[in-house]
């Protein structure tokens, strides 16, 4: 087939520090974390293009699809994509592009390539859309009663003391863990409302102010579609492995400053060693999640479990990250090994996900 692969790529590191030096929202990001590590790693601190690709990992998905005897044209997500798509009529497209202005801005390449009739992998316009707005999401799990934690959205800060804690407060619409920082986690109100005040000098957006899931962390990632919906082996992510001094949550720091290439931390269990009973649930609520909010093709579900060993769902990526090399510990690409898939087989069972529910759908 004719493909065409959609993306947005992370700008040079230099052109980043360029950049975010010149950035507010860098400097004010530099207030609200721990000193040391602004001062130990200034490059990695904006976290502007967390969400991004590297180049390394849109030529391996590239790679992957040549192999599996496709022709591939790069595409980014950028103002010029729309004709771009409209003058080359793909046959199909191969979509990892995360967008840059805007809640719904992984819904923009879906959109255009719904208004131009191309097929594409991954979930449509309104399901991306609904999982990048995190509450939004929450809604529709909580209507299907599927466990969530308890949660209310604000910009503007209390003054009154009337809330449980701790709370977890992050962004509304960000990914990568963008946003999620050791601080994220509040015990009283004054932290909370420090938290309110960082997410809206930073991100420009509300705070996500949720109960706080204490318990073991999963991530699951899944393939296909309707009945035949796989769940690849369930990933563990060992919070024990957090340095001391800082909380028990995946947050930027640990994904972005502790966990790297040259010192990766053991932080996955691929299979989770947990009860089959809980496993099983793991996968029932992965697989209801999936179901009742339209996901097609792949997704990664975020999970921890609550104090009574129930599954709640901390959030969907619709558009999982898929690092290429090993020794960046990504998730999806990891789960798909242990099924037996490496990464160009992972990215060609995804792209025929796709295409056989396309043609089942025309
Ligand atoms: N309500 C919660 N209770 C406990 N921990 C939480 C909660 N929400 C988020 N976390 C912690 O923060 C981490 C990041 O949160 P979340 O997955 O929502 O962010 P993200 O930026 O969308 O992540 P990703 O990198 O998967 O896109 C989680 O992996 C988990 O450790
Ligand atoms: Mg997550």
């Amino acid at each position: 087939m004719n493909l065409a692969l959609t993306y947005n790529v992370k700008k040079e590191i230099e052109e980043q520090i360029r950049s975010s030096a010149k950035d507010s929202k860098n400097s004010a990001t530099q207030k609200y974390i721990n000193k040391e590590l602004v001062e130990n790693y200034p490059e990695r601190l904006d976290d502007t293009f967390a969400e991004w690709d590297s180049m390394e990992t849109i030529d391996a998905v590239k790679n992957a699809l040549e192999l599996g005897g496709h022709e591939v044209t790069h595409i980014e997500a950028d103002d010029n994509a729309y004709k771009k798509l409209k003058d080359l009529k793909p046959d199909f497209v191969f979509n990892v592009a995360e967008g840059f202005y805007g809640a719904s801005r992984e819904s923009q390449i879906p959109a255009m390539l719904e208004m131009l009739n191309i097929p594409f992998t991954g979930s449509d316009s309104i399901t991306i859309g609904i999982c990048h707005d995190k509450s939004r999401c929450k809604e529709i799990l909580s209507y299907y009663k599927i466990p969530n934690s308890k949660f209310f959205i604000s910009n503007i800060q209390f003054d009154t003391n009337n809330l449980e804690f701790p709370k977890f407060v992050k962004p509304l619409h960000e990914g990568s863990s963008k946003g999620i920082y050791n601080s994220s986690l509040a015990n009283n109100l004054k932290e909370l409302n420090n938290e309110i005040a960082r997410i809206k000098e930073c991100y420009n957006q509300p705070a996500l102010i949720e109960d706080f899931v204490s318990g073991k962390e999963f991530t699951v990632a899944m393939l296909g579609n309707g009945e035949n919906v796989k769940v690849l082996p369930v990933v563990e992510v060992n919070l024990d492995f957090v340095p001391d001094g800082f909380n028990k949550i995946y947050s930027y720091e640990v994904k972005w400053f502790f966990d790297t290439r040259e010192n990766q931390l053991d932080i996955f269990t691929c299979p989770a060693k947990i009860s089959e009973e809980i496993y099983r649930r793991i996968e029932e609520v992965c697989r209801e999640a999936y179901k009742v909010l339209r996901i097609r093709d792949w997704a990664r579900i975020d999970i921890r479990l609550d104090k009574n060993n129930i599954p709640n769902i901390i959030e969907i990526n619709p558009l999982p990250g898929i690092l290429p090399d090993p020794r960046d510990n990504s998730c999806y690409p990891k789960a798909a090994r242990h099924a037996g898939m490496d990464y160009n087989a992972m990215i060609i069972a995804v792209l025929n996900e796709a295409v056989k529910r396309n043609s089942q759908d025309s």
